[in-house]
C-alpha cells in the first residue's frame, strides 16, 4: 500500500512557516498534483515525503508506516527534479543503471529494468549516447527513466517539465500521464502551472501561503471552488471578480455595482442573509460570458469592448463594465471590434459569490448552501 498521508504536518525554517498544518491523504496508485503560486510550500511538502526535510510537527506516513524518522533511502520513493542533473560523462544506459548499481542490484536485473524503462520511454535508440547528444525532451525522459528503474512505491516529481519548451511540455505531459496509466504507481507531482495540474491530476491539492486550500478532482475545483483564491487560481483566463452590494430583499434582491445589476439567485439567499447593503464579491468565468439577449435566469451586463485578442475559434475580449476591467471569451464569429458596445449575458447558475473578508464561497455554485 503506497498511500502517503500528511497528518497535521508543519515545517518551519526558523520563523518562516513553509508548510502549515497540512492534512492530506494521497491514495494508493493516485496521481496527485500539488499546485500553488511560488513559495506556497509545494517543494517543501514533496521534500518531506522524500525525507530530505525534517518535519517540525505532525506525522507523515507512507503506507501504514510512520516515516518521520526514516532515512530517504529506506522510503521506497524516487524523485524527479526540475533540473534533470544527468551524469554528463555517462551514457544514457549508465545513467539509468547508476542508482541500481549503487544499490547492488544484480546485473541481469539491472539490464532487464533498464531495457524496460528504455522501451516505455522510447529511449532504446539513445542508450549509448551521452546526455549532451540528446534534446531537452530526451534528457527529461532519461531523468524519468532513472526514477522508473527504481520501481519505487511512490514517484515524487517537482516541476519536471519546466525546462522544456511549450510544445515539448504538452508532449511530455501526455507521456507522464500515459506512464502513470501503465505503472499505476502513486505519483505526487508538483507544479505552479494550473493547466498542468488540471490536465494531469486525478486529484489536485491547491496550496497558498503554506496552507492547503482545497483538494478535489479537477472539475470539483473548477465548478465548486471553496474560496476566492482557488476560484481565481484554477481556470484560464482567470475568473472575473466584482465587488457588489446586495440591494433589496427576497425575490427581488439584486447585486449592484457601477454599471451592473445581477439578480441574486435563490440558492444564495440563505447564505447572503436578509441584509440589504451587505458587500459580496461576485465571480464569473470569462468562458461563461457570451454575447446575447437577456432572458430568464440570465444576467445582462452592458459592456464596452476595449481590447480584442483573436484566437482563431474564439476571441478574448477585454471589456469595461461600469468601472471594472473584465475578460470574456466568446466565439470568434462575433467579430467584436474595440469600442463596440455589447450586451454580455451570464447564466445565473454560473455565478459565484464570495465573502469579502474571509474569501469563502457563499453557497457553492450549483449546490445547496452548506
Ligand atoms: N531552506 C530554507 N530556509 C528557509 N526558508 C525556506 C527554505 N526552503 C524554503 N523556504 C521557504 O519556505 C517557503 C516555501 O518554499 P517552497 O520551496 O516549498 O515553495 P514552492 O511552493 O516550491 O515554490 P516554487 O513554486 O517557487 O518552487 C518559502 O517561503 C521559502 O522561502
Ligand atoms: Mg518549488
Amino acid at each position: 500500500m503506497a498511500t502517503v498521508t500528511f497528518e497535521h504536518v508543519t515545517k518551519k525554517y526558523g520563523d518562516v512557516i513553509a508548510v502549515d498544518d497540512l492534512d492530506l491523504e494521497i491514495r494508493d496508485g493516485e496521481f496527485m498534483v500539488l499546485v500553488g503560486p511560488s513559495g506556497c510550500g509545494k517543494t517543501t511538502s514533496l521534500r518531506m515525503i522524500a525525507g530530505l526535510e525534517e518535519i517540525t510537527e505532525g506525522t507523515l506516513r507512507i503506507g501504514d508506516r510512520v516515516v518521520n524518522d526514516v532515512a530517504p533511502k529506506d522510503r521506497d520513493i524516487a524523485m524527479v527534479f526540475q533540473s534533470y542533473a544527468l551524469y554528463p560523462h555517462m551514457t544514457v544506459r549508465d545513467n539509468l543503471a547508476f542508482g541500481l548499481k549503487l544499490r547492488k542490484v544484480p546485473k541481469d536485473q539491472i539490464e532487464k529494468r533498464v531495457n524496460q524503462a528504455a522501451a516505455i520511454l522510447d529511449l532504446g535508440a539513445y542508450l549509448d549516447r551521452k546526455p549532451k547528444e540528446l534534446s531537452g525532451g530526451q534528457r527529461q525522459r532519461v531523468a524519468l527513466g532513472r526514477a522508473i528503474v527504481r520501481e519505487p512505491a511512490v514517484f515524487l516529481m517537482d516541476e519536471p517539465l519546466s525546462n522544456l519548451d511549450a510544445k515539448l511540455r504538452v508532449q511530455t505531459r501526455a507521456e507522464i500521464a500515459r506512464l502513470h496509466q501503465r505503472l499505476k504507481t502513486t505519483v505526487v507531482y508538483v507544479t505552479h502551472d494550473q493547466v498542468e495540474a488540471m490536465t494531469m491530476g486525478q486529484r489536485i491539492a491547491v496550496m497558498s501561503q503554506a496552507k492547503l486550500q482545497q483538494v478535489g478532482v479537477p472539475q470539483e475545483l473548477y465548478d465548486h471552488p471553496i474560496n476566492q483564491f482557488v476560484a481565481g487560481f484554477i481556470g484560464s483566463p482567470a475568473m472575473n471578480f466584482v465587488e457588489t452590494t446586495v440591494t433589496g430583499s427576497g425575490e427581488t434582491a439584486t447585486l449592484e455595482a457601477p454599471g451592473l445589476s445581477i439578480p441574486l439567485p435563490a440558492r444564495f439567499r440563505a447564505s447572503v442573509g436578509p441584509t440589504s447593503g451587505r458587500r459580496v464579491i461576485a465571480g464569473f468565468r470569462p468562458e461563461h460570458l457570451d454575447i446575447g439577449e437577456p432572458g430568464p435566469n440570465v444576467a445582462a451586463l452592458p459592456a464596452r469592448a476595449d481590447v480584442v485578442e483573436y484566437l482563431g475559434n474564439e476571441e478574448l475580449l477585454h471589456v469595461v463594465i461600469g468601472g471594472a476591467d473584465l475578460v470574456a471569451v466568446v466565439s470568434a464569429a462575433h467579430r467584436v471590434r474595440p469600442g463596440d458596445q455589447l450586451t454580455l449575458v451570464l447564466p445565473l447558475e454560473k455565478l459565484h459569490l464570495f465573502d469579502p473578508e474571509s474569501g469563502l464561497s457563499l453557497a457553492r455554485n450549483g449546490a445547496s448552501p452548506a
